[in-house]
C-alpha cells in the first residue's frame, strides 16, 4: 500500500475509534448505569428472593402461587365492567417457595428497544480490555524505575434490545457499540506518550434470564506504541492492529458471585499481533442495599494471548462498594496487574501495576401506584426517573351518570371488582412482576371512605404477599405533582391550586414532600358547582366538560354572574354555592313560574357566564396567591384544570405577572395513578408506613 494510503487509513481508523470512545462515553455518562451495571442483574432478584423467603408458606394447591386473578373469570364475574385497555394475563405472586436468584422472564411485554438502559452481558470488571472510564496509576520497576499513568476513557452502551423491557433483569438479545481510548503517560520522560491503544466493538448478546448470557461479536484494537517518546529519538512508531471476532459466556452462579469465559480469534492482525487470545475471570459482591457500612467486592481477570506466547496477565480488584436503596453503586477499590503489559499488548514484556480506582453507576427504582379516591380505580408503574412503564384508569363514569353524581357504595363496589385487573394490567404493560417492584404506593386520603379502603386493602394485601414497603400518597400533592411529571421540570418551590369535583385549594409547596394549605373553598368546589349547574342545564354527567362545552358556543359577557369573595383581597378562600345559586335563579325565577324552556342561545350564554365567574375567581385568588408566597411558579391539577377557559386565562395571567405556569395534560389532571410517582420522594425521604396505615377520608377543607 502506498505510504500516504496507509498514513490516511490510520489516521481515519484512529479518529473513528476516538469518536466512537468519546460518543459511548458520553451515552454512558448521561446514562449512568451504561458503563458497568455492577451486578445490577441480581439486585432486584435477590431483594425480593430475601423478601420472599422470609414470608411463611402458603399452600395456595397451586405449584406457581395464587391466582390474584385471571381474564377469563374476570370477565365472566363482572361482564359490565368497562376498563379502558384490555385484561391481562393473570399474575402468580409466589407463595414462600424458594425463589430463584435470577428471573422468570414475563412472556408477554417484549417488543424492540432503541437505547435500551443497561447491558445484557456485563463488562468485566478486572478486564483490562474493557470499554470504561478507570485512572490507574503505577509504578513500574520491571522495565525501568518509572512512574505511569494509564487512562481509560470510554463506555458500553446498548443500541438495540429485543427484549422484556427490564433494566435490571434485562431477556432478549441486545446489540451494543463500545469503544475507548487508552493513553500511558511517562512521568519520568515528562508526561509523554508511551502508548496510546484505540478500541471499538459491536458486540451482540442475549440471555434467556436464566443467568447465562452470551456474547458474539467483532472488535478492533489498534495500538500505537511508544508514540512521542519513540519518535522524538528517531525512531519509527510502531502500529499493531487486531481485527477479531470474539465468543464470550458468563454465569451468575448465585446472587454474588459471577464467572465468564471469553475467546477472540483476529482475522486480521498487522505488525505482530496474532490471531488467539482467551480471557476467564470471577467477581464477587453481594447484592440488595448496603447502608453505610457498605460490602466488599472482588474481581479477578486472567487474558492471555497468542503474541505473548500465551503468556497472560492477571489482574485483582478489590476494594468497598456501597449500593444505595435504589440500587445505585459506589466503590472504591484497589486494582493490582501482574504479567505481560496490558498497554503494550502486543509486546512480550512484564510488567506490574498497583493501582486505585473509583466507580459509580445507577440503576432505576420501580413503584407500583393505586389510585382509588373517588370514582376512577386506576394503578401505574413508575421509576425514580418519573417514567411511565404502564397506567391503566378505570372510569365508572357510566355507573354513576344516571344518579347525576358519584354514589360512594356504588364507587366502592366498582373499586373492588377492577382494582386487581387494574393492577395486573399495569404490570402486564410495564413488563414487569410484582417481584420486579421496589415499593407500592396508595393513596390514602382524601376521598371517599369506601373508595379509599379499597385501595389501601389492595395495596397492604400486596405488600403483605411480596414484603414491598407501602408509601402513603396524598392525592392533593399528588395532582401538583402531575406538573412535575408532566413537564419534566423541577416545579418546587411553587403554588399548587387543586380544583378538582371535591376541592379547590391552593397550597404553598416548598418542596414535594412539604405542603402547607394556604386557603380554599368554604363550601362548594369548583368541580361540584360545574357539575351542579350542569345538572340544572339539563347537560350530561359529569357537568364540568358539557358545561364547558356549551360555554364554548354562548357569549361570556351576556350575562354577569357574582364572584364571591373575589374582591376580598386579603384572604385565599373561595366560595361558589351562591355563584350555583344565582345561576338557579337565572334558570328559573322564584318568582315567576318559567313555562318555556332554556332556548339553547340561553343556556349556553348561562354556561359562559358561570364559567367566567368560577375563572375569574381562580385565577384572581392564584395571583393573589403567589403575592403572598412569593414565589414564581403555579401548578395547576384537578379534574377543573382540563377546563379549556381556564388554561387560557391563566396562561394570560402568567405572561402579564411573569410567572410559570404548569397545568398538565387532560390525562393527568383529570384522576389518575401516574401523579402517585410523587410516592418517589417519599421513597428517597425514608416515608415508608406501616400495615396499619389508615385511611383519611372527607374533604381537606382549608377555608
Ligand atoms: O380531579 P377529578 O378528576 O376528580 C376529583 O378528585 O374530584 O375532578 C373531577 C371534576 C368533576 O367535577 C368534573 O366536572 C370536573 O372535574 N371537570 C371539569 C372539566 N373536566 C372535568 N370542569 C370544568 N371544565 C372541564 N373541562
Ligand atoms: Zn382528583
Amino acid at each position: 500500500m502506498d505510504a500516504t494510503l496507509r498514513i490516511a487509513a490510520r489516521s481515519v481508523c484512529t479518529w473513528l475509534c476516538l469518536v466512537a470512545a468519546w460518543l459511548s462515553a458520553a451515552a454512558a455518562w448521561a446514562d449512568g448505569p451504561a458503563i458497568d451495571p455492577f451486578l445490577a442483574a441480581s439486585r432486584t432478584a435477590e431483594a425480593s428472593a430475601v423478601r420472599l423467603a422470609a414470608l411463611p408458606s402458603v399452600d395456595s394447591g397451586a405449584s406457581d402461587g395464587v391466582q390474584l386473578t385471571s381474564a377469563e373469570n374476570y370477565a365472566a364475574a363482572y361482564p359490565s365492567a368497562a376498563l379502558t385497555t384490555p385484561l391481562s394475563t393473570p399474575i402468580a405472586v409466589p407463595t414462600g417457595a424458594p425463589v430463584a436468584y435470577h428471573y422468570d422472564a414475563p412472556t408477554s411485554g417484549w417488543g424492540y428497544e432503541l437505547l435500551p438502559d443497561g447491558l445484557i452481558y456485563r463488562s468485566y470488571l478486572a478486564g483490562p480490555r474493557e470499554s470504561r472510564m478507570a485512572l490507574h496509576t503505577f509504578h513500574n520497576e520491571s522495565v525501568r524505575n518509572e512512574a505511569l499513568w494509564e487512562a481509560t476513557l470510554g463506555g458500553r452502551r446498548g443500541i438495540i434490545r429485543y427484549g422484556n423491557g427490564d433494566a435490571a433483569n434485562p431477556v432478549g438479545w441486545q446489540i451494543d457499540i463500545e469503544g475507548a481510548a487508552q493513553v500511558r503517560l511517562n512521568l519520568d520522560e515528562a508526561r509523554d506518550v508511551d502508548a496510546s491503544d484505540f478500541r471499538f466493538g459491536v458486540p451482540f448478546t442475549y440471555t434467556a434470564g436464566d443467568g447465562v448470557a452470551y456474547k458474539f461479536g467483532y472488535y478492533h484494537v489498534s495500538s500505537h506504541l511508544g508514540d512521542e517518546f519513540i519518535l522524538r529519538n528517531g525512531n519509527t512508531r510502531i502500529n499493531y492492529v487486531r481485527d477479531a471476532i470474539v465468543a464470550g459466556v458468563s454465569y451468575q452462579l448465585n446472587p454474588c458471585w459471577r464467572v465468564y469465559g471469553e475467546t477472540a480469534f483476529a482475522f486480521f492482525t498487522a505488525g505482530g499481533a496474532q490471531p488467539w487470545e482467551f480471557q476467564i475471570g470471577a467477581e464477587y459482591a453481594r447484592p440488595g442495599p448496603t447502608g453505610f457500612a457498605g460490602t466488599p467486592f472482588f474481581a479477578t481477570n486472567a487474558h492471555l494471548r497468542e503474541e505473548t506466547d500465551f503468556g497472560g496477565d492477571w489482574t485483582v480488584q478489590t476494594g468497598w462498594l456501597w449500593r444505595g436503596v435504589t440500587g445505585s453503586t459506589f466503590r472504591l477499590g484497589l486494582h493490582y496487574m501482574n504479567g505481560k503489559s496490558t498497554n503494550y499488548q502486543f509486546f512480550n514484556q512484564f510488567e506490574e501495576q498497583l493501582g486505585f480506582g473509583i466507580w459509580y453507576n445507577s440503576t432505576v427504582l420501580r413503584l407500583l401506584t393505586i389510585e382509588s379516591t373517588c370514582d376512577e380505580t386506576a394503578a401505574a408503574v413508575v421509576t425514580d426517573g418519573l417514567e411511565t412503564l404502564g397506567a391503566v384508569v378505570a372510569s365508572q363514569t357510566d355507573l354513576h351518570e344516571r344518579f347525576g353524581g358519584v354514589v360512594p357504595e356504588i364507587a366502592s363496589r366498582a373499586h373492588v371488582e377492577r382494582i386487581l385487573p387494574v393492577v395486573d394490567e399495569a404490570l402486564r404493560q410495564a413488563g414487569l412482576t410484582l417481584a420486579d417492584l421496589d415499593a407500592i404506593a396508595v393513596a390514602n386520603r382524601p376521598g371517599l371512605v369506601g373508595s379509599l379502603l379499597v385501595g389501601v386493602a389492595a395495596a397492604k394485601a400486596l405488600c403483605v404477599a411480596t414484603g414491598l414497603p407501602l408509601i402513603a400518597v396524598n392525592h392533593l400533592q399528588a395532582h401538583v405533582y402531575a406538573c412535575k411529571i408532566a413537564s419534566g421540570e423541577e416545579v418546587f418551590p411553587c403554588v399548587g391550586l387543586i380544583v378538582s369535583g371535591g376541592h379547590t385549594n391552593l397550597y404553598r409547596c416548598d418542596g414535594p414532600t412539604d405542603f402547607t394549605p394556604l386557603g380554599g373553598t368554604i363550601d362548594d368546589a369548583a368541580g361540584e358547582a360545574f357539575d351542579k349547574v350542569g345538572a340544572m342545564l339539563g347537560l350530561p354527567f359529569p357537568g364540568g366538560p358539557a358545561v364547558s362545552k356549551a360555554a364554548a358556543q354562548g357569549d361570556r359577557n351576556a350575562i354577569r354572574f357574582p364572584r364571591p369573595l373575589l374582591d376580598d383581597s386579603g384572604r385565599l378562600a373561595f366560595s361558589f354555592s351562591g355563584l350555583k345559586t344565582a345561576v338557579r335563579y337565572r334558570i328559573e325565577s322564584p318568582d315567576a313560574e318559567r313555562d318555556t324552556p332554556l332556548s339553547e342561545a340561553e343556556r349556553n350564554d348561562i354556561a359562559a357566564g358561570f364559567e367566567e365567574a368560577v375563572v375569574d375567581c381562580l385565577v384572581g385568588k392564584s395571583e393573589l396567591a403567589l403575592r403572598q408566597a412569593g414565589f414564581d411558579t403555579l401548578c395547576v391539577g384537578g379534574g377543573v384544570a382540563a377546563n379549556g377557559r381556564l388554561r387560557e386565562r391563566l396562561g394570560e395571567s402568567a405572561e402579564k405577572h411573569g410567572y410559570r405556569l404548569y397545568i398538565p395534560p387532560m390525562s393527568l389532571c383529570t384522576d389518575n395513578a401516574v401523579m402517585g410517582a410523587i410516592a418517589v420522594e417519599r421513597f428517597r425521604a425514608g416515608k415508608f408506613e406501616s400495615l396499619d396505615l389508615d385511611v383519611h377520608p372527607g374533604l381537606e377543607r382549608i377555608g
